[in-house]
């Protein structure tokens, strides 16, 4: 009579074809690893955020968490050496008949080893004082030769108005003097495996994005994105900011977490070329995914056009111009008045009702993945 501790997960050949392979014991994820025709097998489920270890890969005698890279040994379901305590479920198996069996009531136990959070994890608490105003720089720059830059000007005079006349605490951060990764594409490998603080700025701490990090949804009240156009978009290292800040973006989608909330953002979009309309449209539906709320006439903008390539008359047009400089003051205004407003009369929520971009990926990978034992 068959041993009820005792499950088939089927032909051990077939796990001994490959290094690691995802099985399932009813609702639970397993993963079973074979080394030199030994197999090994460990639940599937990764301490950190649920990754599918199954899916990962072999590395030794450790089976390589496919997310974020932590490793748990294959056939005790320890972490890697400096992380035994940190252990994930691990089963006793044997081959009988050609079969893998696995035992099922007598799994070691999982033991999360605490993590001290990241700092940028922390609760959201707006701090009191006056009202703090970020200038956000996406231009590229030899920081040791610097050029002038359109967009920086208009910036620096935006945030000078608002530290003159508006009485804001200002800070300027130029994201071509910060050293940061790209995004790696966590979200594609699942909406879960992007998390918040983004998985890169836990695992490398030289990773410069955190001072945007902490100004976006920590410390500012009003954040101010400057941006040449280039070919017609913003700048790379827009985009490159944008893409890591996927992560504050996915809160809302995957948790229902709305990290922005009563903040402001407004731009500055220059360019010797055209396509202002573009850009704009851009970064105020990226900004507006994120949660932030925009003034009225949210952006001040200048370009020469399509067919006038003399960039030096375009600088020194910018150079000359008091009507921007006044936009950007006015731009400024515009945004300060909006913070105030809402901080004096938006209470801070806990939730944001939003439908429409309801995560069911999501959904259906945690009913597949079933319990977390
Ligand atoms: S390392 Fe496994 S979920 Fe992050």
């Amino acid at each position: 009579m068959a041993d009820a501790k005792w499950q088939d997960l089927g032909p051990a050949e077939a796990f001994q074809r490959s290094d690691l392979t995802e099985a399932s014991l009813g609702r639970q994820k397993l993963a079973v690893s074979c080394k030199d025709g030994k197999l090994g097998v460990i639940a599937g489920t990764c301490n950190h955020v649920g990754g599918p270890l199954g899916k990962g890969r072999l590395d030794g005698e450790y089976v390589v968490c496919p997310w974020h890279n932590w490793k748990f040994h294959r056939s005790t379901g320890k972490g890697e050496p400096g992380f035994e305590e940190d252990c994930v479920p691990a089963y006793e198996s044997k081959v009988e008949k050609g079969r893998l069996l696995v035992r099922t009531d007598n799994p070691s136990a999982r033991n999360r080893k605490p993590h001290a959070p990241h700092p940028l994890a922390r609760k959201i608490e707006r701090l009191p004082g006056a009202i703090r105003v970020a200038g956000i720089s996406t231009t590229n720059m030899d920081e040791a030769n610097p050029r002038y830059s359109t967009s920086d000007a208009l910036l620096e005079v935006a945030l000078g108005h608002a530290k003159g006349a508006l009485k804001c605490d200002t800070k300027l951060i130029r994201l071509s003097a910060l050293k940061f990764r790209s995004c790696e594409g966590y979200y594609s490998k699942s909406a879960s495996a992007c998390t918040w603080p983004c998985s890169i700025t836990q695992m490398d701490e030289k990773d410069e994005l955190t001072e945007v990090y902490e100004a976006l949804v920590h410390w500012a009240d009003v954040v101010l994105v400057s941006t040449p156009i280039r070919w017609g978009v913003a700048s790379g290292l827009y985009f490159k900011m944008a893409e890591r800040l996927n992560c504050v973006q996915n809160q809302i989608t995957i948790r229902d977490n709305v990290l922005i909330r009563r903040k402001v953002a407004a731009f500055v979009i220059t360019g010797g070329q055209d396509n202002v309309q573009g850009v704009a449209g851009q970064m105020l539906c990226f900004f507006s995914e994120l949660g932030f709320h925009f003034p009225q006439f949210p952006y001040i903008a200048h370009s020469r056009g399509w067919s006038a390539e003399d960039m030096e008359r375009n600088v020194a047009h910018v150079m000359q111009s008091k009507e921007l400089r006044e936009g950007a003051k006015q731009l400024a205004a515009r945004a300060v008045e909006l913070s105030k407003n809402l901080l004096a009369t938006a209470p801070m929520v806990e939730h944001t009702p939003r439908g429409g971009r309801k995560a069911y990926r999501l959904e259906i990978e945690r009913s597949a993945t079933g319990s977390n034992t």
